[in-house]
Parts: structure tokens; sequence; C-alpha cells
């Protein structure tokens, strides 16, 4: 079955309290609107139409990093549902298939649940994807009579028996394209909000004897979100269930709720996860390495049997191979760290490359970036930093090789040499307590004064 999405994005999101649209809020580091075209993603559509209207720009320009196959149509004014669908008409002209309607603040609406819709569609013209409500509160109401969906009564339009009725619509609607599209040109807008409702569609389709039928699905997928107060409930909606799969496959997280994940986060069998780490997206990392406390991840890969923090900074572009060490307070950005490799303490290593064993002692730093331009420091295999190196880039540091301590490096280093880059020490016998004396004196002057 040949599918295309739409996905109705239009709304204001007044209760969002923003300047930005509603869609473009974050559930694990990727707008709701990602997740929402995750959860299709199973289905292979072959054409994505997302409805925007409030904050347009916005959304276009966020599709293009993580949807950019997507196509955007502007609803310039916000109708009702079925005026919204109506915008995504021209998108999908010469499009042959079936059309799924979704809402870019309800994230969370399963493959599995997609797929048992499209199963149903095999024997039904409509399928609407309903749910049993806790508290049917202001939904749109299902009027089944057996298998067969007779309508959908919105709340501002429902009798005092309709309301009654707890199997509620969650606005997903899948069917033919050209039935999908002639139904909504049938839909009027005389009812108690004056909008165009897409559920119109529901009681014209069985006007014309098509079949319509509703799938059910668990109350927790057709979350909408409204609020920030929502927001936050879908996050720790996201956190439990990615936790859970993670442990499911085999990864230790000590304390589970203080472990933040990203929407794309990848981790191998038999890796540990400390507490209170937290997992920006873009990261993976492979089986049997260890994450302890405290440290930060984004863009980054680990690989088996490495060791990273507490506390450790890991940035974009970090690549970490095979037994690395990254210890306490250490930052490591667009960097690639070959096997073994040991950074153990309080240091930056920025747009590098640092040899496999070799040793970076605390407290180095590679100076990458002169105000205007960032440049590379290339480190050999088995070199010894000594601590407090400050590594001006651009610089090669050979195989081999070793800094001094406090050493600032502006030039190359040649395999295997030994570089100082710091004034000689100078002893001068007996002035530590001559200066001492001084001081003393000076003190108590001081105080006799005052
Ligand atoms: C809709 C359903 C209702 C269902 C509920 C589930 C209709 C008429 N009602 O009601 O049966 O129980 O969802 O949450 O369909 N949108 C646009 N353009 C518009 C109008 C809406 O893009 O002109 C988008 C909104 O941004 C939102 C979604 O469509 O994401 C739903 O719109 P909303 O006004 O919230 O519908 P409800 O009144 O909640
Ligand atoms: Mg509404």
């Amino acid at each position: 079955m040949t599918v295309a999405l739409i996905i109705l994005a239009a709304g204001k999101g007044t209760r969002m309290n923003s300047d930005q649209a509603k869609v473009l809020h974050q559930i694990a580091g990727a707008p709701m609107l990602a997740h929402a075209l995750r959860s299709a993603q199973d289905l292979a559509p072959a054409r994505s139409v997302i409805v925007a209207g409030h904050g347009y720009d916005a959304v276009e320009r966020s599709l293009a990093d993580f949807a950019p196959e997507a196509v955007v149509v502007r609803q310039e004014q916000q109708l009702g549902t079925a005026h919204a669908v109506d915008a995504a008409r021209g998108a999908l002209e010469d499009f042959d298939g079936d059309v799924i309607v979704l809402y870019g603040d309800t994230p969370f609406v399963s493959p599995e649940t997609l797929q048992r819709m499209a199963e149903a569609r095999r024997d039904h013209a409509l399928v609407v994807l309903g749910f049993e409500a806790a508290d049917p509160g202001k939904y749109g109401r299902l009027v089944m009579r057996g298998e067969s969906l007779e309508s959908i009564v919105e709340f501002a339009d429902a009798t005092d028996e309709q309301k009654s009725i707890t199997l509620c619509n969650s606005g997903v609607i899948m069917a033919d394209r050209e039935v999908l599209f002639s139904l909504i040109e049938a839909i009027e807008c005389a009812n108690a909000q004056g909008e165009y409702y897409l559920t119109d569609a529901i009681a014209i389709a069985r006007d014309r004897g098509l079949s319509v039928t509703a799938v059910s699905c668990d109350e927790a997928e057709t979350l909408g979100i409204n609020s920030r107060v929502e927001l936050a409930a879908a996050e720790a909606i996201f956190q439990a269930r990615a936790r859970r799969c993670l442990m499911e496959d085999g990864v230790t997280l000590q304390q589970p709720e203080t472990v933040s994940l990203a929407f794309d986060t990848v981790i191998g069998r038999d890796t540990v996860i400390e507490p209170n780490v937290v997992f920006g997206p873009g990261v993976t990392v492979e089986s049997g390495a260890h994450i302890r406390a405290f440290s930060h991840l984004e863009g980054c890969h680990v690989s088996r049997g490495a060791v990273i923090g507490p506390y450790a900074r890991l940035r974009p572009g970090a690549e970490l191979a095979e037994d690395v060490r990254v210890g306490n307070f250490v930052e490591i950005k667009n960097a690639v760290i070959d096997e073994g490799a040991k950074i153990n303490h309080l240091s930056y290593i920025g747009d590098a490359h640092v040899g496999a064993t070799s040793n970076i002692g605390a407290g180095t730093i590679t100076c990458n970036y002169d105000g205007v331009m960032k440049h590379r420091t290339e480190i050999g295999a088995n070199a010894f930093i000594g601590s407090n190196t400050m590594l001006v880039a651009p610089v090669r540091i050979g195989a081999g090789a070793m800094t001094g301590s406090g050493s600032v490096i502006t030039r190359d280093v040649p395999d295997d040499a030994l570089a100082l880059a710091r004034s000689e020490q100078v002893n001068k016998p007996g002035l530590s307590r001559k200066l001492f004396e001084l001081l003393k004196l000076k003190k108590k002057k001081l105080s006799l004064e005052n």
C-alpha cells in the first residue's frame, strides 16, 4: 500500500505561551513534529505534507534539517481541521494511494497502531483512530454501531447522551486520497464553532454508502501537547519508554530516572551508564563502554571498552576509539582520539587528533581558536603531553614525543623529541626567609597605624 502523510501543524498553540511555533518545541532533542513524522516511518510514506500556518517560516527551516523531503504548505487562516487538510490538496494532486492525517502536536501514535489502521483499511473506505478516554472532556465522541463508525460528534455539538460516550476521536484518519478530498469538498461549517470539521467526513461518507470503522489505541498514544506542563509530561513519557528499551537491550542504567536520552541515542549491550548522564542528539555508544556520573554527550561516538567521566563533556565530532579514557572535567570537540589514549583530567581537546596510547597530562589545552579561525592539533601515537601544556594550533606533536609541563608549544615537535617551552628556573638562596620577615614587619606596622 502506498501512503502519504498529512501532518496538521498550523495551530497557534496559545497555551504554550511562546514565540515559537508549538510543533517546534522539543521532546528528547527533536521537535514534536519530528516525532510525529517518525511514528509513520514504518509505513514508508511516499510523501509527507506538513500544513503550517503560525510560525510557517520557522517550521519550514526546521524541516530542512530533519525531514528535507517533506513538503510544507501554508494554511493562511485556521478555519478548522477539514480546511487544514484541504490545504494539502494541491501537493497531493498527482498522488495515487492512501492518505493518513496526523497531528504535529500528537507525537506518540505508535507505528503498530498505524499498521493496524492500514490493515483495517483493506475492509473499509475510511478508518479513524479512537481511544477509550479516562476523562473524555472535550474530545469529539465516536458514535459506533457494531464495527461501523456512524459519525463523530464534536463536544460543542453533542447531546447529553452523546457526551456520555467514552470512545473518543484522536483526530487521526486514513482514507484513499481521492475519496478523502472528495468528502472534504462536501464539508460545511454550520456548527457551534463555525469551523470546517474534518470529523464531518464520517457522516458524509456514511451517506454515500461508504464503510467506515474505528481502530482503538491506548490513550497515552493520543496525548496532545497544548502547554508546557503537557510538554514536560510528554518528555517524561518518552524518557521512561526509551530507558526501558535500553535496559531490555542489555544496557545497565544504575539510576534510570536520572539519565536523559535523546530521540536517536544508540547504546550497545553491557554498557554501564552511571547516574545523571545527559545524552544530546547524535550519540552512539558501542558495547561494553562505561559512562560515569554527570557526563554530558552530544554528536559523538564512544567505542567498546572506553571509560568516560565522571564529569566529562563530549561535544559534536568527538570520535573515541576502543579503550580510550576520558576523565573528570575534560571537554572534547571535533577530535579523533585513537585506541587506548588517555585524557584523564581538566583538559580541552578541540579540532585535534590524538594518536593511539598517547597520554595527555592534566590541564592540557589545544588552543584551537585565534579569535578568527580554528586550527588543528595533531598528536602522534605514544606521545606524552606534560601537564598544563598549551598546544597553540596549528601544531604537530610527533609520535613518541614529549612536552615538558607548563610548556607553551607554538612550533611542531619532531618524533621522539622532548620539547621544553618555558622559562628556566632560578633559585635564590635564603631569599624566601628574608621576604617573609619583610612582609610580617609591614603587616605589624599597618595594624599599629589603624
Ligand atoms: C480535534 C477533533 C476532535 C478530537 C481532537 C483530538 C475536529 C473537528 N475535532 O479537535 O474530534 O477529539 O482533535 O485532539 O477535527 N489545525 C490546523 N488548522 C486548523 C485547525 C486545526 O492545522 O485550521 C491543527 C491544530 O494545530 C492541531 C490539530 O489540527 O494540531 C487539531 O486542532 P484542534 O483545534 O486542537 O482540534 P480540537 O478542537 O482539539
Ligand atoms: Mg481545539
